[in-house]
């Protein structure tokens, strides 16, 4: 049936309606934080991303509590350690900055999440996701090893969930293998599958001070062109036992979000990443661009596409907003 009979309009008329035929909802529960914890006191602003600081382990400890006391289920960890190293021995050693602060937060906050980025890049001298070979380039498989390391040592710092980020093949199989050998059979992995080598990094970089000191990450992070080839990361990880598989960054991939949804079934996550976000606060701050429309629009067209989970340095914000 057709107009006139047909009249989408109806259904849009008033508030009430429109909220009981609204199809995606976007609720605090589906909302991940991610914080950075360096090894120093206090906090320290970051530049690129306004209103996101480096926190001291006990910052984290107070900010974990904020994000619990606003309604978010998990903070996740990225670790920005004093001193780098050829190998990135930061990211496994079992006192490292985010087995340090993973057990601060859990003791304070044991019903939060905490959820470890699991990856080389943050504790390399040269900023790169894994081992560099002869040739220069990331050696694929003992980065493996590394990060498999990395990932057992957070699970025994009581991390409830890992997540590896460093893009090499066979890492997600590798990490589980070794959380079952160490008796972390319970422990989840959030596969990062499909990571794009994308310029929506920078300010995370800046944050993290992990820009590769020479070449990019395109050898081992995808082509922004290339949807099949995201799936079929995702799929890979999946036969290597990944619970949850991520895409990232999110609003320029938001059809690989869908695609990934719909080959896998399982939980998505995406990434709302630190360029995504920084262009949002520039707008705002411009006076262009109505910064809680803005969000909540973005965060709830991100659920549409097909993620179940997002993680976003707006969830604070979003989680405060979705209350009133
Ligand atoms: C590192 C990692 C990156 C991000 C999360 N984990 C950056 C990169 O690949 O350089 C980016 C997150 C963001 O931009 O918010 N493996």
């Amino acid at each position: 049936m057709a107009f006139p009979a047909t009249r989408l309009r109806r259904l849009r008329s008033t508030p009430v309606l429109r909220d009981l035929v609204r199809e995606t909802r976007l609720a605090a529960t589906d909302l991940v934080l991610p914080l950075f914890v360096h090894a120093r006191n206090g906090r320290e602003p970051i530049a690129a991303l306004p209103g996101v600081d480096r926190l001291s382990i006990s910052a984290a400890v107070q900010e974990a509590g904020e994000a619990r006391a606003l309604g978010l289920p998990a903070v996740l960890l990225f670790g920005i350690p004093d001193a780098k190293d050829a190998e990135g021995s930061g990211a496994y050693d079992d006192e490292g900055i985010v087995q340090l602060a993973t057990r601060a937060i859990k003791d304070a906050h044991p019903e939060l999440l905490v959820v470890t980025d699991v990856c080389l890049c943050e504790y390399t001298d040269h900023g790169h996701c894994g081992l560099i070979d002869e040739a220069g380039a990331v050696d694929n498989d003992s980065s493996v090893e590394l990060i498999a390391r990395t990932a057992v040592s957070q699970a025994r710092a009581g991390a409830d969930v890992v997540a590896p980020s460093d893009m090499m093949d066979g890492r997600i199989g590798a990490v589980r293998a070794a959380l079952d050998d160490e008796g972390f059979a319970d422990v989840p992995i959030v596969a990062y599958s499909a990571k794009f080598a994308s310029a929506f990094y920078g300010p995370f970089r800046e944050a993290a001070g992990s820009t590769p000191a020479f070449g990019d990450r395109r050898a081992y992070q995808l082509d922004p062109a290339n949807g099949d080839e995201a799936v079929r990361e995702a799929l890979l990880d999946v036969q290597e036992g990944a619970d949850v598989v991520m895409v990232k960054p999110a609003l320029a991939y938001l059809d690989v979000i869908r695609r990934i949804k719909d080959a896998t079934r399982l939980p998505v996550a995406a990434y709302n990443v630190s360029g995504e976000y920084a262009m949002v606060k520039a707008g705002a701050a411009a006076g262009a661009l109505d910064e809680r429309a803005v969000v909540l629009e973005t965060l709830t067209s991100i659920r549409r596409a097909g993620a179940d989970i997002v993680i976003t340095y707006h969830a604070k914000d979003a989680a405060l907003w979705l209350q009133t």
